[in-house]
């Protein structure tokens, strides 16, 4: 199976060296614009084989689309990432831009593929990509609550005190510093309600650190995050590409789901060979409704400033 990622940074190539290692794609190919970047990349990589014991090809290319041809899944990390104290919504004037011709490009050159759109403001980019491509909504994953949910499991061991392995937690709504809903009344230790070990306070200090997860990161790295949203894609892909059926919170294009429609947020689905087999109705606590209702208008407002 042939994989593309677009953007060869810090992001796109992470996720590119979590897909070899994990040796399930015969191909990846790593395309950016700047001269001979991704070819560096992909060599570098290349170079970790013996190493890392992968037999994936990874290839590189400066803007050439058509290396990228007949790709299964094409993954979407170009564009600008946010500078501390910047929100994710403030890179939407350039992201735009780029993730339109991107796209357009891949779908050229892969009519048949499914894309993962992670460049922020990540929801709004892919409703970007629902109303500017003529692909089915279910070949359009937005990757956010699958890094989310990764922040809120470290927080909740980090609390517990408990291997992570021992936790289980998914975050919905938007990939926003405001709109993201941990859903702390479902999260367990175990198969154990973690609010039996965990005061309501202590939870909701889980809570507000898991939402502001990638601004932490942003604030100490100078930049955004890496390792998880690279290996966050890579584990979306891996689902995809094995037919998995494993269950993520992704960005959807809702129509009426959740009481939700014309916008694209996180909930609940399973990913196979379809991209999104399955919309996953879970019951919401009225809070937590609330909270994905909130978030949704939040997200309306960054999508009104499409020039659609
Ligand atoms: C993050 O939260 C880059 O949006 C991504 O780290």
């Amino acid at each position: 199976m042939k994989i593309t990622v677009v953007g060869a940074g810090a992001v796109g190539a992470s996720c590119a060296e979590y897909i070899a290692i994990k040796d399930f794609a015969s191909e990846v190919v790593l395309l950016d614009i700047k001269e001979g970047f991704a070819e560096g990349k992909a060599m570098d990589l290349m170079q970790t084989a013996s190493l890392n014991n992968f037999d994936t090809k990874i290839t590189g290319t400066t803007n050439d689309y058509s290396k990228t041809a007949n790709s299964s899944i094409c993954v979407v990390t170009s564009g600008i990432p946010r500078k501390p104290g910047m929100t994710r919504e403030e890179l939407i004037g350039i992201n735009a831009g780029i993730v339109k011709t991107v796209t357009s490009n891949l779908i050229e050159h892969s009519p048949n593929t499914i894309l993962i759109i992670v460049s922020n403001p990540m929801d709004s980019m892919t409703y970007l990509v629902h109303k500017t491509t003529s692909l089915p909504k279910n070949r359009i994953i937005g990757m956010g609550g699958a890094l989310d949910s990764a922040r809120f499991k470290y927080r909740l061991a980090e609390a517990l005190d408990a291997p992570i392995s021992d936790v289980d937690g998914m975050v919905i709504g938007g990939h926003s510093d405001l709109g993201m809903v941990p859903l702390t009344s479902n999260a367990t230790r175990n198969s154990i309600k973690v609010s039996e070990f965990l005061s309501s306070e202590r939870l909701s200090k889980v809570k507000e650190d898991t939402k502001v997860g990638g601004a932490t990161l942003t604030k100490l790295l100078g930049t955004s995050a890496w390792y998880a949203p690279g290996a966050a894609v890579s584990g979306i892909v891996q689902a995809i590409a094995c037919d998995q059926k494993k269950m993520f919170p992704c960005s959807v294009l809702l129509e009426g789901e959740y009481g939700l429609n014309d916008l694209s947020i996180g909930v609940p689905v399973i990913l196979g060979k379809n991209g999104i087999e399955e919309i996953v109705k879970i019951e919401l606590s009225e809070a937590d409704m609330q909270h994905l209702h909130q978030s949704a208008e939040g997200v309306k407002k960054t999508n009104s400033l499409l020039a659609l």
